[in-house]
């Protein structure tokens, strides 16, 4: 067996890592080989909830699991941490829209970034959950300068699973016969949702997604606005917001980046903009990704036709827009 690796997750007593804890305890994305140590950090005031947690964990009796540290300092909790799950922020509630959250969560940010740089590994991958997320994470390694900008990520994972169980069921085949839908720019409403380069695999065959569903009119319109909308449905009939689904999506998101894609297929991270596609450079944008020894690299050559240029610039101005307004929060 391997020696254990350290992994942070923040929020720890809230409700996304309430699923999200078990799933990575138990070898869902570090392998069922790795053992880990995993440092939970949250606020003071939830110090007796997340103790409860602790509990919880021990009494699941984990194998892989070979110590908890739940704290509420940002020292302990991201000393020398080889992996990051960054769900620690307010949510939002009915009515509101995720960059709503700026002014209440970017600032967590700024120190977690600057604790990621004074305590943790300098390869330390860091997944940023909590909204907005891809703001949060560009906020976030800006000020963990010595940490590489290729390894601040946000979570856009729970858009493609969304949209590849809605592709699946318009199709009625299992979700892993559909492959490579992708979700471009910011997980919020602008996001676009693009099934025109996604796959399905029929009796053995690869078809394309257009190609089986036969329908430009839900493909461009009604599955782009239930995948944008999707967030907002669940807390309509939850009064909160999603967290199995989102814990899911976040040890998929870290299993693939760590253990790498399968050839052929891509999926979708909020990654730093290199300027691809056009999309402007210095913001964290949704892009298809594949991923080999731990590194991802933006899939190349798709062609993007007049319908999704324009998709792609609307969610890029927009995280243009939460740029400005986040570095306006940090330095008043
Ligand atoms: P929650 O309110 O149940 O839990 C959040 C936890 O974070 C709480 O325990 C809180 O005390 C803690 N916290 C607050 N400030 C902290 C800090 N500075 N350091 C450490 N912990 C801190 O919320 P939740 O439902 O678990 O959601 C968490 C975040 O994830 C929200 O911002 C939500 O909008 C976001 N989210 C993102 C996605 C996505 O796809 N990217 C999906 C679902 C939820
Ligand atoms: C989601 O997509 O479910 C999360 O980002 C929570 C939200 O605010 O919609």
């Amino acid at each position: 067996m391997p020696e254990p690796i350290r992994v942070v997750v923040t929020g720890a007593a809230g409700q996304i890592s309430y699923s999200l804890l078990y799933m990575i305890a138990k070898g869902d994305v570090f392998g069922y080989e790795q053992p880990l140590i995993l440092h939970l950090l949250d606020i003071p005031p939830m110090m007796d909830v997340l103790q409860g947690v602790v509990m919880e964990l021990a009494d699941c009796a984990i194998p892989l699991l070979r110590e908890v540290i739940p704290t509420a300092d940002p020292a302990v909790a991201f000393k020398d941490v080889s992996a990051a799950f960054l769900v620690g922020a307010m949510p939002r509630k009915q009515g509101m829209e995720r960059k709503d959250l700026l002014s209440a969560n970017v600032k967590i940010f700024k120190v977690q970034g600057e604790a990621l740089d004074k305590y943790a590994k300098k390869d330390v991958k860091v997944l940023v959950v909590g909204n907005p997320a891809n703001t949060n994470a560009l906020i976030c390694s800006k000020y963990a300068p010595s940490i590489p900008k290729e390894n601040f990520t946000a979570m856009t994972r729970l858009d493609q699973n969304r949209a590849q169980a809605q592709v699946s069921a318009k199709i009625g085949v299992p979700v892993e016969q559909v492959s490579n839908v992708i979700i471009w720019g910011n997980h919020s409403s602008t996001q676009f949702p693009d099934a025109s380069h996604a796959v399905v695999n029929l009796s053995g065959k690869q078809l394309t997604v257009a190609e089986v569903i036969k329908d430009d009119s839900w493909l461009r319109d009604t599955f782009v606005q239930i995948v944008q909308k999707r967030g907002a449905a669940v807390i309509a009939a939850r009064k909160m917001s999603s967290a199995l689904s989102a814990a899911k999506a976040a040890t998929d998101h870290m299993r693939d980046w760590f253990q790498g894609t399968v050839y052929g297929k891509y999926v979708s991270m909020g990654v730093v903009s290199d300027g691809s596609y056009g999309v402007p450079k210095d913001l964290v944008f949704s892009f298809p990704v594949t991923i080999k020894n731990g590194q991802w690299s933006i899939v190349q050559g798709l062609t993007i036709d007049d319908f999704a240029k324009q998709k792609l610039a609307i969610t890029g101005k927009e995280l243009e827009e939460e740029k400005e307004e986040a570095v306006a929060i940090i330095q008043a």
